[in-house]
């Protein structure tokens, strides 16, 4: 059954800027938003045995998969392409071969269906799974944490962003994927690690090692995590590796326990600097249990709102996309011919 009333939107918005081939169907209406299909063609099993996302293996799939998710989505929703108000595709950052594949599929479509296309930033996506049945109170500072990014963005409305800190080498994701890999504990690192690090509490190991925190004590809001990395390095080539196996749990714990300490540190001092009122945590490493609680636990400490995506809003998915897209119309009404100006932008950085 639709559900559709006078003023609401049917939005359909595709996701293709890494390694996922994703396509949501939202409907929305005032404050109102209903995620009715979210569709994932995940390509992590393909990419594992490398280590990490190979770009044209990504690409190649993507394009196997796009229009199969599409229909599915479509499907899943029991929405027509009649129906729908609006198209939205991530446009950028990600990788480009990648991009492509989602953004000249959604650009067919929105000729050929004669639905206005909006071009959408992966970032400001990933943001926008805060707004997903929550109530914003602006202005919020979000902590946006990937594979690709780590950058803390003060948002004065929906649409207003100042981008006020970054990483200056790593990402966050980037850090747990690497640290993965020298430890043998495969692709995607974040799960890997976070699970690891939790059989340290269970089995109550003793915390022998120690590693540094980089920067939580510099004056700006950015962030540093290859020196990390390399601590880690160096700390695993002074055991055997006998004994790095046995102490990978007191590592993942201590790896994690750094980035997680540092990350909220300064997402606080931001949040205090700034004057906000709610505090959000957005991008894939949000999906991470240890990051979610020490934030929630230090912003409500400092009186700040607090939110966090559900787990599967938090790495990439078009339903993200798809309320950025929503919100995004309300402020500029999306044009029949706007395709013609969208293009895949591997480095369209939010400002
Ligand atoms: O946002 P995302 O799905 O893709 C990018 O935009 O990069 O983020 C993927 C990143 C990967 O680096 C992955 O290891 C990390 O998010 N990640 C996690 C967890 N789940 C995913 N990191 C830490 N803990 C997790 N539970
Ligand atoms: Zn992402």
């Amino acid at each position: 059954m639709n559900l559709k009333s006078k003023n609401d939107s049917i939005i359909l918005a595709l996701e293709t800027s890494c390694d996922e081939t994703s396509a949501a169907v939202i409907l929305a209406g005032g404050d109102k938003i209903k995620i009715l299909s979210n569709v994932i063609a995940s390509q992590i099993n393909i990419h594992r045995q490398y280590g990490g996302v190979v770009p044209e293996i990504a690409a190649r799939e993507h394009l196997k998969n796009i229009l199969p998710v599409v229909d599915e989505s479509l499907a899943a929703a029991k929405i027509k392409p009649a129906e729908l108000d609006l198209l939205a595709v991530v446009a950028g950052p990600g990788l480009i071969t990648s991009l492509l594949v989602g953004v000249e599929a959604a650009k067919a479509l929105s000729w050929a269906w004669q639905k206005p296309l909006i071009g959408i930033n992966h970032l400001s996506a990933h943001i926008a799974a805060n707004f997903y049945q929550n109530q914003v109170e602006f202005p919020t500072i979000c902590l946006v944490v990937s594979g690709g990014h780590t950058e803390l963005i003060y948002l004065k409305d929906y649409w207003q962003y100042q981008k006020i800190g970054q990483t200056v080498d790593d990402a966050a994701g980037e850090a747990f994927d690497k640290v993965a890999k020298l430890l043998g504990l495969g692709y995607p690192g974040g799960p890997a690690i976070s699970a690891c690090a939790e059989e340290l509490r269970i089995k109550n190991y003793e915390l022998r090692i120690k590693l540094p925190r980089p920067m939580i004590k510099s004056n700006d809001f950015n962030f540093s995590f290859s020196g990390l990395k390399t601590a880690v390095l160096y700390a695993t080539k002074k055991m055997t590796a006998a004994e790095v196996k046995k102490r990978t749990p007191e590592i993942c714990y201590e790896f994690q326990e750094a980035v997680v300490e540092v990350l909220t540190a300064k997402t606080i001092k931001a949040g205090k600097k700034f004057g906000v009122r709610t505090v959000m945590l957005a991008g894939g490493v949000a999906a991470n249990k240890r990051l979610r609680g020490s934030l929630e636990a230090a912003a409500k400490k400092s009186g700040f709102k607090f939110l966090v995506p559900e787990f599967k809003l938090c790495t990439d998915n078009a339903a993200m996309a798809g309320v950025a897209a929503y919100y995004l119309s309300l402020k500029s009404k999306p044009r029949l011919d706007g395709w013609k100006k969208i293009k895949a932008d591997p480095n369209w950085e939010l400002k």
